[in-house]
């Protein structure tokens, strides 16, 4: 694989599951080891610089660890020290994030309380909370109810434009991907098959949208094969159900 991606553009990293996308960001986020090859990552150097890295990226995993004995606001409080930030900004970005996402009132009720999309919306917070250079997020629109997802997707498409971010989004749900990426890279089996804007990628296949050149491009359009089975299926039924209609007709004209 082998990706640029200019300062201040959203990319859309996209591909089946199992396809290496929550690999690629936990190797650039220098989470996990790199097998081979090398990055760079706000002009440091994924080897030798891995925690200015750390320093300057937000990162939402895909399968977030909270500490559910700690309140939301004590585990944001942890986030911000982890980054060296002074307590009162702490506190300010901390009432800042728990307004954006709609979680004040249940701020100090622990997290084993709170439902999964809660969960979530924490650990964008916990991401956005020193104010990083690079965001990377692994489907940060899963578990969320469509206030709270369209909410996180006018986010980062406000991030984006004005704050000039970098972000990188792992993400299945593509008609946000042709919506807010500007870059678009599909990966299958750990390769990087296409990459464009969402409309180079479209056109490039003929497709109406994203999801239709999605499913061309991974060789999913096939569906009709694959539920070829149900046809027979049917098929099959009808067949027994002339049988037995002509089975009773003679039993009938026996009797
Ligand atoms: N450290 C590792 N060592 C070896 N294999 C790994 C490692 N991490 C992940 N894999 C494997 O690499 C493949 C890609 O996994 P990954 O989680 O990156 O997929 P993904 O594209 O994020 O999929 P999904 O859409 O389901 O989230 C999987 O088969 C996984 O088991
Ligand atoms: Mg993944």
């Amino acid at each position: 694989m082998n990706l640029q991606i200019p300062y201040g553009k959203t990319y859309g990293l996209l591909g089946p599951n199992g396809a290496g996308k929550t690999t690629t960001v936990r190797v650039l986020n220098a989470i996990i080891s790199r097998t081979s090859g090398n990055a760079s990552v706000g002009g440091y150097n994924l080897i030798t610089q891995s925690d200015d890295i750390r320093r300057i990226c937000g990162f939402l995993p895909e399968s977030p660890g909270l500490y559910s004995k700690l309140s939301a606001r004590e585990f944001l409080e942890f986030i911000g020290e982890l980054y060296y930030l002074p307590k009162d900004v702490i506190s300010t970005r901390i009432d800042e994030l728990l307004e954006m996402f709609d979680l004040e009132g249940r701020e100090n009720d622990l997290l084993e309380s709170y439902s999964r999309g809660m969960k979530q919306k924490v650990c964008l917070c916990a991401a956005l909370i020193q104010d990083p250079e690079i965001i990377f997020l692994d489907e940060p629109t899963s578990n969320l109810d469509p206030a709270a997802a369209r909410m996180v997707k006018d986010l980062i498409s406000e991030l984006a434009k004005k704050a000039d971010k970098t972000i990188f989004i792992c993400t299945h749900f593509l008609d946000a991907a042709e919506e807010l990426c500007d870059m678009i890279g599909i990966i299958i089996d750990g390769e990087l098959k296409v990459e464009g804007t969402p409309k180079e990628i479209i056109e490039s296949v003929g497709a109406k949208d994203l999801e239709e050149a999605y499913l061309k491009i991974t060789g999913a359009s096939h569906i009709d094969d694959l539920l070829a089975w149900r046809d027979e299926n049917s098929n099959n039924y009808e067949y027994n159900n002339k049988k037995e209609r002509k089975r009773k007709k003679k039993n009938k004209k026996s009797r």
